[in-house]
């Protein structure tokens, strides 16, 4: 019998890389593989075990690389082949894994396979993406939503009907019914497998089988305008269809035979639904799905202990048996945590998040506090924003530069920055923060050890303490506790049986702590504490 090895990406943390915002290195005010490179240093001293960079393949950037044109390429505005194969071999000197993400359900409209499929009815590409006939007055064949707004088809004059696109117009749906499309992706997979990625991050996997006899969603009856167009209807026929997850059983197989005991290639999948459908994503037994069906649910969470332990619980309780947990605090598509909770109960939350079992994704510039940026008007990118303006859908607060140093452009670029940096970047950048105790950099590294430093933290399982006001408690393991006060007052824990010695505070004022019969947390205050024996 082998020997059972934990795989690497249950124990360690994913860092998520938004690769035009981290480090640019020619002054085109974009970041780049090479900037990427010079600072995987940084991403080792803090302590992560894997990155996963958001798309680098050629795209005409209608929505920022999420629009790929070439799946085995980079774009020249990231760099080269050459610049790629040299990030991931320092990378893996490093001992850091790389994770690109990989974007199956649409191409780009100029992608050469759409230009193909676009030029006739009869080309032998037209059926890779989704074509229907309009309905008899010339409308849409469906009710369907793009997620960016509005119609989820697009009239094509030339040929005479519409082409589904679940995002923009230039994101045609690839047709994943048809096995050419399956083979020609998962070729593109193998090309990255074999230059030695460690696995994909997967993007909008439950979107990627439509339901084949387009029928209507339903209307959403709860729903007005400040939502955004796409929750006119619920995606219940576009999206979520049994059908997927054979797709991402092949994937998964593939992702297999490239595996070795010392490197488990791991896939990730992007998934926006309830923890009862979510779960499906783990597949089978006989046809595993993705490794790690993304847990979003903490970016969104009621922050009050009572329904924070509610969620783990329910999380935990609906995984499937042999399903590894995961958690999310951040990413380029949603409200950064330390503006959704503020910067005192963000660094409690970076707590929650290091300290739950599962692997935590980290989100770049959420370990300095990073804040939603406002962008000016005639700054905006983001084509979410730009199709639905005003309605705090835009994206691009979230993906404003990393702020190095107080350097000119914080070290980010020496030329104008494709973003703008955020107002306070001459105090909270990687100098100003690397060797402050008290910073949210010191927190997170520091977190990021214990969790190497504590097997239970990473291996251990979870019971929740019964939560007292607001106080979110838990034990990992036999010996370690974690009391997290998710509110503005101080507050007492009765804590176990046992002794216990603190390990680690959320705020940086120190260990001193009063033992009167309980734990006593100051205001906004985690703390890490084990037992011992
Ligand atoms: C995913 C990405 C998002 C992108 C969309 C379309 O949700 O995270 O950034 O716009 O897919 O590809
Ligand atoms: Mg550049």
């Amino acid at each position: 019998m082998t020997e059972e090895r934990t795989p690497w990406w249950r124990t360690g943390s994913i860092y998520q890389i938004y690769p035009r915002s981290f480090q640019d290195t020619d002054g085109d005010g974009i970041g780049d593989l090479a900037g990427i490179t010079q600072r995987l240093d940084y991403l080792v001293d803090l302590g992560i075990d894997a990155v996963w960079i958001s798309p680098i393949f050629p795209s005409p950037m209608a929505d920022f690389g999420y629009d790929v044109a070439d799946y085995v390429g980079i774009d020249p505005r990231f760099g080269t082949l050459d610049d790629f194969d040299r990030l991931l071999a320092a990378a893996h000197t490093r001992g850091l894994r790389v994770l690109l993400d990989f974007v199956p359900n649409h191409s780009s409209d100029r992608h050469p396979w759409f230009v193909e499929s676009r030029s006739s009815r009869t080309n032998p590409k037209r059926d890779w993406y989704i074509w229907r006939d309009a309905k008899p007055d010339g409308s849409p064949p469906n009710n369907w939503i793009s997620d960016f707004g509005g119609p989820a088809w697009e009239w094509d004059a030339a040929t005479g009907q519409y082409y589904s696109h679940a995002f923009l117009p230039q994101q045609p749906d690839l047709n994943w019914r048809n096995p050419a499309v399956v083979d020609a992706m998962l070729d593109a997979m193998r090309f990255w497998l074999e230059r030695g990625v460690d696995g994909f991050r997967i993007d909008v996997l439950w979107h990627m089988v439509k339901h084949a006899e387009f029928i209507d969603n339903p209307l959403n009856p709860d729903w007005h305008a400040g939502m955004g167009d796409m929750h006119r209807v619920h995606q219940t026929h576009s999206t979520d269809q049994p059908e997927v997850h054979d797709i991402a059983a092949r994937m998964r197989a593939l992702a297999e035979a490239f595996s070795t005991p010392d490197c488990e290639r791991v896939l990730i999948g992007e998934i926006y639904l309830p923890f009862e459908r979510l779960m499906q994503y783990y597949g089978t037994a006989e046809a595993p799905g993705v490794h790690l069906p993304f847990n979003f649910t903490l970016i969104d969470a009621a922050w009050n202990a009572r329904a924070l332990a509610a969620l783990i619980a329910e999380y935990e309780a609906a995984l499937p048996a042999d399903g590894w947990p995961n958690w999310v605090l951040g990413n380029h598509d949603r409200p950064r945590s330390a503006t959704k909770r503020g910067a005192a109960q963000a660094r409690v939350a970076q707590m929650l998040l290091l300290t739950l079992r599962g692997t935590p994704t980290l989100y770049y510039g959420d370990e300095l506090g990073m804040e939603d940026v406002a962008i000016p008007l005639g700054q905006v990118q983001d084509p979410r924003e730009l199709r639905e303006p005003g309605l705090g859908l835009g994206r691009d607060p979230v993906r404003t530069p990393m702020p190095w140093s107080d350097a000119a452009n914080a070290g980010f670029s020496t030329g104008t920055p494709w973003l703008p940096l955020g107002p306070d970047w001459r105090t909270r950048n990687v100098a100003a923060e690397r060797d402050d105790p008290a910073s949210m950099l010191t927190l997170v590294r520091a977190l990021l050890a214990m969790r190497r430093a504590q097997p239970a933290l990473s291996g251990g399982d979870l019971r929740l303490l019964e939560a007292e006001g607001d106080v979110l408690a838990y034990t990992r393991g036999d010996d370690v506790l974690v009391a997290l006060n998710l509110g503005s007052n101080a507050q007492r824990l009765s804590l176990p049986t046992g002794a216990f010695v603190p390990l680690l505070t959320s705020d940086g004022t120190g260990l001193d702590l009063e033992w009167s019969g309980g734990l006593a947390l100051k205001p906004d205050q985690g703390i890490i504490l084990r037992r011992i024996r």
